[in-house]
């Protein structure tokens, strides 16, 4: 059996993974220092799945933690989502930043190399393509960042390219997400944003919920059919999906991939409040406000690449994405605990 180290392992999109790895049959090992997530979080993978993971509360940051798991383990790939996510708060502390996401991931490869386990799957994002010149948005489009949580994306992108270059017995899937909403079916995991989301649909749902007034749209004067911000959603069950595949690729490839996860497929702030309302069936109340410093109109993937190479598409559309948030949301008011 293939054995997987899942980094950020019962965060929000590695929890899905997790339950997608379970599902295909691989052995499934855990690493999370819980800093953004519960343990609970693992029960409930064995409630969806009948396995309850193997767990190590560990810091990417711990070379030591992390030999223990390689020397406890026969771990045949890793895929690393630990990290740091939120754009605003990066710039304001930009050295915790560096130190999580660079510092600890350099950790983690160097102990990958030192352990001669070099398959891994990389969580990077849409936002390494900044403010791109047209859309649909390709892998060859130039990249660039406007922010310290970006900039880390790109570095990491560049210190495997030039892991792969330096040795070829290494394969990195640099798998760039697109906007990732939604939750499992079941309503026991899903997303859990510390404090007042940022973020568009975590930020609605606490609206169709009661605990916050009203969304702000940020901006209705964009380029876009309504004028507001235009993005591509991808349901994070369909994403948890794209890393299998990508394991499956990279176990019969050599050499660095970059991959867009995206539907092809972009709505607006009002279709997705709209297809929001739907879902939890009432009207919610909105403000058009100013436009948000750094957004950029709009942004979707060419996903030909992710079809080509991994066979993967996206199967669940707008609708199902905020029925399974909304479930979620009913069906936990306090988060997972
Ligand atoms: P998340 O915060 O829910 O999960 C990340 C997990 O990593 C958390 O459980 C956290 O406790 C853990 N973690 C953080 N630092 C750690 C460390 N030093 N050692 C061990 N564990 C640590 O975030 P997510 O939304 O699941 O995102 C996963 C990855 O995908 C991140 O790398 C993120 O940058 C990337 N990504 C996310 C999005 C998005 O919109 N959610 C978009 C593009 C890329
Ligand atoms: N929006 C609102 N009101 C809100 C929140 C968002 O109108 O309260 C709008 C934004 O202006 C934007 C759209 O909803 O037009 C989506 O905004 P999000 O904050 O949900 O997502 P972003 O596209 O700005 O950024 C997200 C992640 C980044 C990541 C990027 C690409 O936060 O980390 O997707 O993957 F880099």
């Amino acid at each position: 059996m293939t054995t997987v180290l899942v980094t950020g392992g019962t965060g929000y999109i590695g929890s899905h993974t997790c339950v997608a790895l379970i599902e295909a049959g691989y052995d499934v090992v855990v690493l999370d220092n819980l800093y953004n997530s519960n343990e609970a979080v693992l029960g409930r993978i064995e409630q969806i799945t009948g396995t309850r993971p193997k767990f190590y509360r560990t810091d990417i940051l711990d070379r030591q933690g992390l030999d223990r798991i390689f020397e406890e383990n026969k771990i045949d790939a890793v895929i690393h989502f630990a990290g740091y996510k939120a754009v605003g708060e990066s710039v304001q502390i930009p050295l915790t930043y560096y130190e999580n996401n660079i510092s600890g991931s350099v950790n983690l490869y160097q102990c990958m190399k030192d352990h001669n386990c070099k398959t891994l799957v990389f969580s990077s994002s849409a936002t390494v393509y900044g403010a791109p010149k047209s859309v649909p948005i390709s892998e060859d489009f130039e990249t660039h960042t406007t922010n310290p949580y970006g900039a880390t994306k790109l570095m990491n992108e560049q210190i495997l390219t030039d892991l792969c270059h330096s040795d070829e017995e290494w394969t990195v899937i640099l798998l760039r997400y697109f906007n990732p909403i939604g939750a499992h079916k079941s309503g026991l995991l899903g997303e859990v944003p510390n404090g007042i989301p940022n973020n568009l649909v975590p930020y609605i749902a606490r609206v169709a919920n009661g605990q916050l007034e009203f969304l702000r749209v940020w901006g209705n004067d964009y380029p876009t059919p309504d004028g507001t911000g235009v993005r591509d959603y991808i349901h994070v069950v369909d994403l948890a999906d794209g890393h299998i595949c990508a394991l499956k690729y990279a176990a019969e490839h050599k050499g660095v991939e970059m991959i867009n996860l995206g539907t092809g497929v972009g709505y607006s702030v009002l279709e997705v409040l709209h297809a929001y309302e739907k879902a939890c069936g009432k009207e919610l109340p909105y403000k058009i406000m100013e436009r948000r410093p750094g957004d950029i109109a709009t942004c979707y993937a060419d996903t030909t690449k992710a079809k080509r190479l991994l066979g993967w598409e996206a199967k669940y559309g707008i609708d199902q994405m905020c029925e399974d948030s909304w479930n979620f949301t009913v069906k936990n008011p306090d988060g997972i605990k």
